[in-house]
């Protein structure tokens, strides 16, 4: 898993943990490294709006590379992203995506489901 800098220490002595200080471009080499061919979940809050189009694709394309058939890729952004910030690449790559918006959640948040 990827984590924020300052939270790693919390899992330190958590076996199941595995922490790298990496871009989440690199998440198929990453996925072997920690000794598992495939993932079952990826849990993402990165900041898809700020990045370019060929990182936003790259992102999207190597998680849904590294999950398993019946995995998930579940994401959350703040509620006014658009479409063009995230979906569009989850619907190039995945068969199925959902978003659902949490208008009562501080910040309000959008949350997406995509399914290989
Ligand atoms: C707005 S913060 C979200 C923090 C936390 N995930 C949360 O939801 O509270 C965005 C985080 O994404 C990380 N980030 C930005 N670009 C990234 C990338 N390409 N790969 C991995 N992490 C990235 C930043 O370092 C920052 O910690």
């Amino acid at each position: 898993m990827l984590y924020e800098y300052g939270e790693i220490d919390k899992y330190r002595e958590d076996s199941r943990i595995h922490v790298y200080h990496d871009s989440a471009e690199q998440v198929q080499s990453l996925v072997p490294e920690s000794g598992e061919t495939r993932a079952d979940l990826v849990l993402s809050g990165i900041p898809f709006s700020f990045f370019p189009d060929q990182v936003r694709d790259a992102i999207v394309r190597s998680t849904r590379d590294v999950l398993k058939e019946d995995g998930m890729f579940l994401a959350y952004q703040t509620f006014f992203q658009r479409d063009v910030h995230l979906k569009v690449y989850m619907e190039r790559y995945f068969s199925r995506v959902r978003d659902t918006y949490y208008l009562r959640n501080l910040p309000p948040m959008r949350l997406y489901e995509a399914l290989p």
